[in-house]
């Protein structure tokens, strides 16, 4: 039975499509985590403009807390100097990657991120579900977070492999407790849809193991670095706490009340597995409890490993994007991560798959079959293309038959293109199955190679011309067919691509080619 698809984002008021990346702990420079999540935030982002959405995309940095606070110190400067350093790396790295957010939301932003932060605490309070509260418990810093004794092993905390501090507090507490069963009900219900599946289970059984209340403040005498707790100077906010108000401050919450109003709720928060209670429980039990709509949906991605593992400072194995960028460019990288990392589950990065990966699909596949193409279409017809009946040249399937193997007259390039390439990746890109959509695309190239091989075009031309002609033809509407659907995730490609055969492709009739010389391989095979 098919699946009933989740309708993310439908909305009477037909309100753009607001998107955020969580937002990144300014501790340290970006690494390939975070540059994965902005790269696939920015492919949804892009492939929702090109179905025509309108869309509004959120990043930012989470600069606040006792990580960022101790690091600064280590680093001898101040607190808002070092996260100034460290944000903008994060911009640089997202301006080289081509994200195409339309704002950047800094929670040490005192006029931006803190009234609405603020308002929201005040929200809180008047919803009576803030109280204050002495406690003792186990801090995690790598977390910023406290963590219950059952979910120590070995007295360690299982994702930083650190001994949690014990801390001995008056802090203010939240009343998560009270919203387990409403948030249950929204999640299973999908109101509020945590994709994949798989997170919505494990979400599922979190809530339903009992939540606690929670600490949501911090001493101002041991965390001194943080949005201020309104009408308490002895506290600051806790960092989640201050963080994941972002997502409402960063369009406006507090400080614009009209851009908020047309852009909330979120119709999706893109996050890793690591922080998906702090979004699928915390977040919308904040929400609820300041009357506040809920986001449409939180979907979750998995975690790059470096050649299996974990990435860490010890095993020496940390990736850093700017590497590869550098070198073999944010097209590049952006394709790499979009069509071998699976975006539900872990992915394996290592240089050699990149290569591979790389040399395999651009350089001897799309880049090579359009250099093939162009030069043909120049060679034999001045780069000017004009369509006779291109119907009439179809694709040739090769079938395993008992009787041995037997060639069948396949359907036409453009009915193959509109009936089984399109309605493939359309229905691939709106499950977020980015890497099953790609790979149909390479079907495509991977076709078009086989389809030269068998009319020979370079053959064909000495014994008819006009049929050559529509073997090119073909082959051009195929890889402006492959430049249109590349485009989220290849942009700069894309546009390259349309510039090098221009011609309309959605119109009723064929309509001619015309093709430009190429420069420069579009991509340079890449030699280890
Ligand atoms: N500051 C918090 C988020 C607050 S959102 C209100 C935080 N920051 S982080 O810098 O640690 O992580 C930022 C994002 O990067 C998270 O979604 C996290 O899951 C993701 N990743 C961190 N390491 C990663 C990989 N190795 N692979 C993919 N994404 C990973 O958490």
């Amino acid at each position: 039975m098919k699946k009933e698809k989740p309708s993310i984002g439908a909305d009477s008021r037909n309100k753009p499509f607001y998107l955020t990346t969580s937002i990144a702990y300014t501790n340290a420079k970006p690494h390939v985590g975070h540059a994965y999540e902005a790269v696939l935030a920015d492919i949804i982002a892009r492939d929702k403009r090109a179905t025509g959405q309108e869309v509004f995309f959120l990043t930012g940095t989470d600069e606040h807390g006792s990580k960022i606070l101790r690091k600064a110190k280590e680093e001898g400067m101040s607190a808002q100097a070092f996260v100034n350093q460290i944000s903008e790396f994060f911009k640089v790295l997202y301006g080289k990657l081509l994200i195409s957010n339309d704002d950047f939301i800094r929670t040490s932003d005192k006029e931006k991120h803190w009234p609405g932060a603020q308002k929201l605490w005040e929200k809180l309070v008047a919803s009576g579900d803030l109280y204050k509260k002495n406690y003792k418990g186990f801090y995690c810093v790598g977390c910023e977070g406290f963590i219950t004794e059952k979910e120590l092993v070995n007295g360690l905390c299982v994702l930083h492999g650190k001994a949690p501090e014990v801390v001995e507090e008056e802090n203010y507490f939240f009343r998560l407790s009270k919203y387990a069963k409403i948030l249950e009900e929204k999640i299973l219900s999908n109101e509020l849809t945590v994709l994949p599946e798989v997170r919505k289970n494990e979400i599922i059984s979190f809530i339903q193991e009992g939540l606690e209340d929670i600490s949501f403040s911090r001493p101002e005498a041991s965390v001194p670095w943080g949005v201020p707790v309104p009408n308490d100077k002895t506290h600051m906010m806790y960092v989640w706490c201050d963080a994941l108000s972002n997502y409402i401050t960063g369009v406006g919450y507090g400080r614009n009340e009209e851009q908020f109003n047309s852009l909330w709720p979120a119709d999706m928060h893109i996050i890793g597995k690591d922080i998906l209670r702090f979004h699928a429980v915390f977040w919308p039990a904040m929400l609820l409890s300041a009357e506040l709509p809920l986001p449409k949906s939180v979907l979750v991605h998995g975690f790059i490993l470096s050649d299996g593992k974990k990435m860490s400072k010890s095993l020496g194995n940390v990736i850093d994007p700017e590497e590869y960028i550098n070198e073999y460019g944010a097209e590049a990288f952006r394709f790499f991560v979009a069509k071998e990392i699976p975006p539900f589950e872990d992915g394996d990065f290592t240089k050699q798959k990149f290569i591979d990966s790389y040399n395999g699909n651009l350089a001897n596949g799309l880049g090579n079959l359009l250099s093939r193409t162009v030069a043909m279409a120049e060679k034999y017809f001045d780069g000017n293309i004009t369509p006779h009946s291109p119907e009439s040249v179809p694709f040739v399937k090769k079938l395993k038959s008992p009787t041995g193997d037997q060639e069948i007259e396949g359907y036409g390039v453009s009915y193959t293109i509109e009936q089984e390439i399109i309605p493939k990746y359309r229905e691939c890109m709106d499950e977020y199955r980015i890497h099953h959509a790609l790979d149909n695309v390479f079907v495509l190239v991977k076709e078009l190679d086989g389809y030269i091989a068998n009319y020979e075009p370079f053959k064909l031309i000495k014994t008819d011309k006009d049929k050559t002609e529509d073997v090119l033809w073909n082959v051009l509407l195929g890889l402006r067919t492959v430049g249109e659907l590349i485009r989220p995730v290849m942009p700069e490609t894309s546009a390259l691509i349309e510039d090098i055969i221009t011609g309309d492709i959605k119109s009723a009739e064929p309509s001619s080619f015309s093709v430009k010389p190429l420069e420069k391989p579009l991509f340079a095979r890449i030699t280890s």
